[in-house]
């Protein structure tokens, strides 16, 4: 294992590429397996979850190619076989396979995501989802057990509350689907319509996507396609944070404002400055920080992917901050990690008050998930002395390269064995 120490103080100041987003390729992937014919997707994050992703697909015979940061999948000798509890613990996402398979060979056998640390994460509407186009679904020993044997059939999906994967996967079985599906009250994150626009290339009739009612006219074999995965909205935000904790200017280059309004305006309103280019997104701080409360929401409101790393942002603001927490029901464990560091925090249910200090100082500290192991480096790049992150495998499952990025615009940040 390894740790990142840290040493804090320094005005970051250059230029970030951003990647392709992780939870735009993750989905992706599982869709290479709705075709014969070959998927290549290019601006291909290099994360330890997409690899992990990638090694489900030639777990089910699909074979893939990577040149640079392109990847070429084919799933014409997919065998329907059952996904090992070995990769499918590790990742979540990994339930992204099972809509692709019953919609592609009438039936699945994949199991149930364990919990993780931010909360249950239940897995029904990606289940009523399938049953509403004809799947009939058995729990057998932690394994989910799906069967069409007369393949899918369009049908009209009403979800309760928006879910990202729920929406994927009716959207992905829905392509194969004979007939029209209609997917009411889905989510329209940025990810979401990138995946219909990756199907699309594939040849599938959707209409709707990015709003809260998607139409897909399935039932059709989908064709060879080729997809440019849309640029990570939260590892933007991640760094343009980092801009603004440390006092510093960054250049992102690939970033795309209009996916971060919500949390533009809340850097905006704490006294950040951001303006946009037509290749990248400035982002600058060299006045006062000032606190101010954010509730998280699905798109367009603020995502819950940045609120650790806005609370790290908040430790060293003017005054209060209260950040309520709504789409997950454990996502503050990081906030004991930013006590740590002299971070002035109190916990009220779902709602953390943050209480600036002057500054924060540099402490071991140790990750837990991906998104609280990023929001302790944006912490430790101001805090005085040196912060020693550990666990930070949870960091490199969803950033490329994120300490060197830093390393190039002044972060003093050296990688070590744990
Ligand atoms: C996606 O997870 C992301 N993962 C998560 O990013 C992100 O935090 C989350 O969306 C919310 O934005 C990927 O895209 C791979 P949801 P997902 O279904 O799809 C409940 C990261 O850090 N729910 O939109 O699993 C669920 O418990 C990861 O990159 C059900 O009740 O999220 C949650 O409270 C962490 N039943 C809410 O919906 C279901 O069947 C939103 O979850 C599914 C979800």
């Amino acid at each position: 294992m390894e740790r990142l120490l840290i040493r804090g103080g320094h005005r970051l100041q250059g230029t970030v590429q951003i990647c392709g987003a992780k939870n735009a390729a993750l989905p992706q992937i599982a869709a290479s397996l709705l075709s014969a014919e070959p998927l290549t997707l290019t601006n291909m994050p290099d994360v330890v979850d997409v690899h992990t992703m990638v090694r489900l697909m030639t777990h089910y015979g699909v074979t893939s190619t990577r040149d640079s940061s392109s990847v070429t999948l084919k799933a014409d000798g997919a065998r329907n076989v059952e996904a090992p509890y070995d990769i499918v613990r590790r990742m979540r996402a990994t339930l992204l396979v099972l809509g692709p398979l019953v919609a592609r060979f009438g039936a699945a056998r994949v199991s149930l995501p364990g919990g993780c640390a931010i909360g249950a994460r239940p897995v029904d509407l990606h289940l009523k989802a399938l049953a509403v186009l004809g799947a009939t679904i058995d729990l057998d020993g932690g394994y989910i057990v799906a069967k069409a044997p007369n393949g899918l059939a369009g049908g009209r999906i009403v979800f309760g509350s928006p879910s990202i994967g729920a929406t994927q996967t009716a959207l992905m079985a829905a392509t194969l689907a004979k007939g029209e599906s209609e997917i009411m009250n889905a989510a329209r994150e940025p990810e979401v319509v990138d995946l219909a626009a990756c199907l699309a290339a594939m040849g599938a009739q959707i209409e709707g996507a990015g709003t809260h009612r998607i139409r897909v006219q399935g039932g059709q074999a989908l064709h060879a396609g080729r997809h440019e995965i849309v640029p990570d909205r939260i590892e933007a935000g991640t760094y343009a944070i980092a801009a603004a904790i440390t006092g510093g200017h960054l250049e992102l280059t690939g970033a795309r404002l209009e996916h971060l309004s919500a949390v533009g305006e809340a850097l905006e309103a704490a006294g950040v400055r951001l303006w946009p280019t037509d290749r990248w997104l400035m982002v600058a701080r060299d006045g006062a920080l000032r606190g101010i409360d954010i509730v998280t929401e699905p798109y367009p409101g603020f995502p819950t992917d940045l609120q650790a790393q806005f609370m790290a942002l908040m430790t060293i603001a003017d005054g209060a901050s209260m950040i309520r927490e709504t789409v997950f029901e454990n996502r503050f464990m990081h906030v004991p990690e930013l006590g740590r560091l002299g971070a002035n925090i109190t916990l009220q249910g779902t709602s953390a008050l943050v209480r600036g200090v002057k500054a924060l100082k540099g402490a071991p500290v140790m990750a837990t998930d991906l998104r609280a192991s990023v929001c302790l480096v944006l912490a430790g790049l101001a805090a005085g002395g040196e912060t020693a992150v550990s666990r930070i495998y949870h960091l490199d499952r969803g950033y490329e390269a994120l300490d060197r990025k830093l390393v190039r615009c002044g972060a003093d940040i050296r990688r070590v064995p744990e």
